[in-house]
């Protein structure tokens, strides 16, 4: 099997770090190799995705992805701002499935924004679809505005399009994930504004006659993002296209009080997979050895679990985490009284002890 390692800017480098020390530490038979990406591969290179990197994400079995962004690339043209680098892996291969597990700790519940009693306990996974939608519909861009009552004026645009292909295998991950969970799926639309989303919610309810064991219910996305604060613990599984998927994921991880933990899964027909945490490259920590690693960590669990077919490996890293947040281990973003405050390095050593 093989793994494609792209640390990426900021924090990535230091978590992926951590994350290749608990990888190593399982002793798999694993190859490893790593390639710049993002701002990083843009200054090295001229390009935040170059040909050489994806080529090695293309033929590894799974990517384990740190993060990419930095203040220093904002004035850059879109097509060389380091999002592209992901944007461009996400489409290069095909990785519509977007796995975003929001599970909130035990251990963690006070650090949520919501009241403890809302959030004990909460295990939500939001599917999102991760190759269409207004991300990537053509056309789009700049032009004249042709029509209207601003005719003439300059104008942007972008499109919103989804074809039943993309819904129904969408739609099928969603079921299939519910039934190893609470057989509840949400489907998140605006069905009351917009066709594309109409069509999802009738193709998606064409897909449900495959899961009679499966509950599902829909929702506007308007609707979702309230009940997410006013009841989470409701939703098992959400599936919804790349736009609200993408808001929706930001603040269920932000009920879980911790986005330094949550891990994600980006998976294509193939079962090829890129992993990395739900967190993005937090420039203004970068280098001092602060950062979470544990949301890295718990994404090399998914891809053990998901791409490589290694559960028992999976199973043990997400065990040895259970067990260092038991001891009373730390990073700056999840301390609370009482407990030790840790740096990334002795963060990422304690679970590899951990491990057994
Ligand atoms: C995410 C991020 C990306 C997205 C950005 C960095 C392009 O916000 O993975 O959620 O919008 O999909
Ligand atoms: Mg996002």
């Amino acid at each position: 099997m093989k793994i494609a390692i792209l640390p990426g800017d900021g924090i990535g480098p230091e978590i992926i770090a951590e994350a290749v020390k608990v990888l190593n530490a399982l002793r798999l038979p694993l190859e490893m190799a790593t390639a710049p990406v993002g701002g990083a591969a843009y200054a090295a290179h001229g390009h935040p995705l170059p040909e050489a990197t994806l080529a090695l994400a293309r033929d590894a079995d799974a990517v384990l992805f740190g993060a990419v962004g930095d203040w220093k690339y904002d004035t850059l043209p879109r097509h060389l701002r380091p999002e592209q680098a992901i944007l461009g892996l996400r489409k290069a291969l095909g990785l519509f499935a977007n796995l975003r597990p929001a599970i909130c700790y035990a251990q963690l519940t006070h650090a949520s924004s919501l009241k403890p009693e809302l959030v004990a306990g909460l295990d939500i996974l939001i599917v999102r679809e991760l190759t269409g939608d207004i991300y990537f519909g053509q056309p789009r861009g700049r032009r004249s505005a042709p029509d209207g009552p601003f005719a003439g004026t300059d104008e942007a645009y972008d499109t919103m399009r989804y074809s039943r292909p993309e819904i129904e295998r969408i739609a099928h991950v969603a079921f299939q994930a519910a039934r190893k969970r609470r057989r509840k799926v949400t489907s998140v639309d605006k069905a009351n504004v917009l066709e594309t989303f109409q069509f999802w919610k009738e193709v998606v309810t064409e897909v449900h006659r495959d899961y009679p064991d499966v509950e599902l219910e829909h929702m506007y996305v308007d609707n979702a993002a309230m009940q997410l604060v006013k009841a989470p613990k409701k939703f098992d599984v959400i599936v919804t296209g790349n736009m609200f998927g993408d808001i929706l994921s930001d603040e269920a991880a932000m009920l879980t009080g911790s986005i330094g933990m949550l891990p994600s899964a980006s998976l294509n027909e193939r079962g090829q997979g890129l992993y990395e945490p739900s967190h993005g490259s937090a420039p203004d920590i970068a280098g001092q050895g602060i950062a979470n690693p544990l949301a890295t960590i718990l994404s090399v669990a998914m891809m053990l679990r998901y791409s490589l077919q290694m559960p028992e490996a999976a199973d043990r890293i997400e065990a040895a985490v259970q067990r260092v947040l038991a001891d009373g281990l730390r990073t700056p973003d999840i301390h609370s009284e009482g407990t030790r405050r840790v740096g990334t390095a002795e963060m990422g050593d304690a679970v590899v002890h951990a491990l057994g």
